[in-house]
């Protein structure tokens, strides 16, 4: 079956189009288990992104009313888009007219985002209805504005197709995103796969959690402050870089060299060494802030001291993700271990968990999506509610919910 998937939790407005290997609608998660030789593998026919990232420069961060309105503004192109790629557009030689109780619905539903309204009208009406046969939603977690752009336009696409919508937690699709792509799995491997233990790091969270298997988890820990990304972003802000400050400061740390330098910088490496399986990086981000104020206007544009400390605040995030993760492992007999959001497209933290993962946990698998599947993408909604299939639900029951628990 196609399934159209739509992803709006933060700044990237984007929609996808995927062909699950299953034949629609049947069974659940147990009834692909019985098939266990076959492979299973997505293909993904058009994942289209829209990134904001030029209009929330300015702020050094996500501003959630701007990027409600820039969403707003994109999901028609972007759904167009989409549907060409997967060649699913057919535009009618006349424009359906809708009569006015389904308008009537259609103005409801979209109410509290008049120019996407505007532009449904406009573009809607004129194409044939493709063949899909479910619209996958993010519905949270995320920014509350961010996520209700999307929910609206998925309720009016599902009432004026008439097809379901299946609600898919943004964190699971992160984990998720690891079944895209080359990877394909047996469905007969799941039991070489859990327990696993899967580390979720972007923007807005940081969360390691017990994977028991498909749809079964535990969230060991999580951040009490700042997500490692937010974290990364703010330090870029401090340094006068630009936003999203991973990849800026991915950039930098790669040109630190050590003989270039006279003093180092230490920074903290905040709760590493805590009981728990929490996490906190705002002290880390303060701890930056610290060291910038004490240096002179000279020493603050200097290209070594930038990338030194970016090196360093970097380093301080890797360690602690993977000093917590490995704990994790060794203390819940683990087969596997599974990452995914934003930051685990940075490439010396990939590296390094590697490295880590052979030399003190040999023969543990570990599973890293790839790079582009890292940050926020519909392609992974698809892929998890395939899974979830069975829940798929009429659109009048769909709501936003910006704090939605990955254990429920
Ligand atoms: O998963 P994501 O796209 O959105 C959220 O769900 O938040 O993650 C975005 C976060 C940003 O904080 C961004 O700075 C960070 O991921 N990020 C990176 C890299 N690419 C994106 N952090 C470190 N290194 C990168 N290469
Ligand atoms: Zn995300």
């Amino acid at each position: 079956m196609k399934i159209l998937a739509i992803e709006t939790s933060c700044d990237d407005t984007s929609i996808a189009l995927i062909q699950t290997p299953a034949p629609s609608g049947r069974g659940s998660f147990n009834f692909i288990e019985r098939r266990k030789e076959e492979r299973i593998s997505f293909n993904i026919l058009s994942n289209v992104i829209s990134s904001q990232t030029e209009i929330h420069k300015k702020w050094g961060g996500v501003y959630p009313a701007l990027a409600k309105r820039e969403h707003q503004r994109n999901l028609i192109p972007v759904l167009e888009k989409a549907l060409k790629k997967a060649q699913e557009l057919k535009i009618e030689n006349r424009k359906l007219q809708i009569e006015e109780k389904r308008l009537r619905i259609l103005k409801k539903i979209l109410k509290r985002e008049p120019e996407l309204l505007d532009n449904f009208l406009n573009f809607i009406p004129k194409i044939k209805k493709p063949r899909i046969e479910a619209i996958a939603l993010t519905v949270g977690p995320g920014l509350e504005p961010c996520l209700w752009a999307g929910v609206n336009f998925a309720k009016a696409l599902a009432y004026f197709w008439q097809i379901p919508i299946i609600p898919v937690n943004h964190i699971e699709a992160h984990i998720y995103a690891n079944f895209i792509g080359n990877f394909k799995f047996q469905i007969s491997n799941f039991k070489t796969l859990f327990p696993a233990v899967c580390l979720v790091v972007s923007g807005g969270h940081t969360q390691l959690i017990l994977m028991k298997n498909i749809g079964n988890y535990k969230i060991l820990g999580e951040t009490q402050d700042d997500a490692a990304g937010e974290c990364l972003d703010k330090v870029a802000r401090t340094l006068g870089l630009e936003y999203p400050g991973g990849p800026v400061i991915e950039n930098k740390s790669s040109e630190f060299k050590i003989k270039n330098l006279e003093s180092k910088i230490k920074l903290p490496r905040p709760m590493i060494h805590s009981k728990d399986y929490n996490f906190s990086f705002s002290g880390l981000k303060t701890a930056v802030l610290y060291d910038f104020r004490k240096r002179n206007p000279k020493v603050r544009k200097n290209k070594d001291y930038i990338r030194q400390i970016c090196a360093e605040t970097q380093q301080s995030v890797i360690d602690v993700l993977i000093r917590k993760t490995i704990k994790a492992v060794k203390n819940y007999r683990i087969k596997s271990i599974i990452l995914g959001g934003g930051v685990i497209a940075n490439n010396e933290l990939r590296k390094q968990f590697r490295e880590k993962i052979k030399k003190e946990v040999p023969g543990l698998k570990l599973y890293i999506p790839d790079p582009k599947f890292c940050t926020d993408n519909a392609a992974m909604v698809a892929v998890v509610s395939f899974f979830h299939r069975k829940e798929k639900k009429n659109w009048k029951g769909i709501k936003a919910r910006a704090d939605l628990r990955i254990n429920k």
